[in-house]
């Protein structure tokens, strides 16, 4: 009975002592880049269709914000609106191809003057095979009235974790009033 509260008593008098040892105060350490078991860096290729649904009683893009004053060249589009995203990717351009993922985010209608660019902060997230719960981060100008537009992917989660790359984007189908678009998306990434 004594033992073993002589053991209780030193039982947490080492704790006593190791915990401080134990937590690492310091906000930065250095590890080794196999620490993160990196498998051999491959290259895929993605091809959808985006459907930007600004009209009808469920838009996948709504304006959330815009100045109180008239700046910039007068467009669908002007200087300052910002725009929250839920929008479909499909495999093919028709409204019955079938949905493998989603793009969220926002963007932002950022040039003062008349060649309508927005910049976009968008994760485009998959829900269908091999990359379904895994999404990249594209971060980028779009200047939308262009036929070839290019994009950067910035990184990505879960089969993506640590992507860069490229997108490679044109207009399938524009309707400027309400600004409805479907856009073909051709993706070039690098990821582990
Ligand atoms: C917009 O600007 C006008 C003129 O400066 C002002 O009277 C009005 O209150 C502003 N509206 C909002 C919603 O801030
Ligand atoms: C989409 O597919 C449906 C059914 O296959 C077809 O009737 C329709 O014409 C297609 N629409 C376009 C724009 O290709
Ligand atoms: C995507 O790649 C396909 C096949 O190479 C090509 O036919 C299509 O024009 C490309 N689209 C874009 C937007 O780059």
């Amino acid at each position: 009975m004594e033992n073993k509260s002589i053991l209780i008593i030193l039982a947490l008098f080492l704790c006593s002592i190791t915990i401080p040892v134990m937590v690492n105060s310091k906000y930065h350490s250095e590890k080794s880049i196999h620490s993160l078991h990196l498998k051999k860096q491959k290259v895929t290729h993605l091809h959808f269709y985006l459907f930007d649904i600004l009209s009808g009683n469920k838009p996948t893009a709504v304006q959330i914000a815009q100045p109180n004053i008239t700046i910039g060249y007068k467009s669908t589009t002007p200087f300052g609106h910002l725009y929250a995203i839920d929008d479909l990717l499909r495999e093919g351009p028709n409204e019955s191809s079938k949905v493998i993922g989603n793009a969220q985010g926002l963007y932002i209608s950022s040039s003062q003057s008349e060649d309508m660019t927005i910049v976009m902060y968008i994760d485009f997230g998959f829900t269908k095979g091999k990359f379904k719960g895994s999404s990249i981060s594209v971060f980028s100008r779009n200047p939308i009235t262009e036929p070839n537009r290019e994009f950067a992917v910035v990184g990505g989660r879960g089969k993506f974790r640590l992507a860069r790359g490229f997108v490679e984007c044109k207009t399938h189908f524009f309707d400027p009033i309400p600004s409805n678009a479907i856009l073909e998306y051709n993706v070039t990434v690098l990821h582990y």
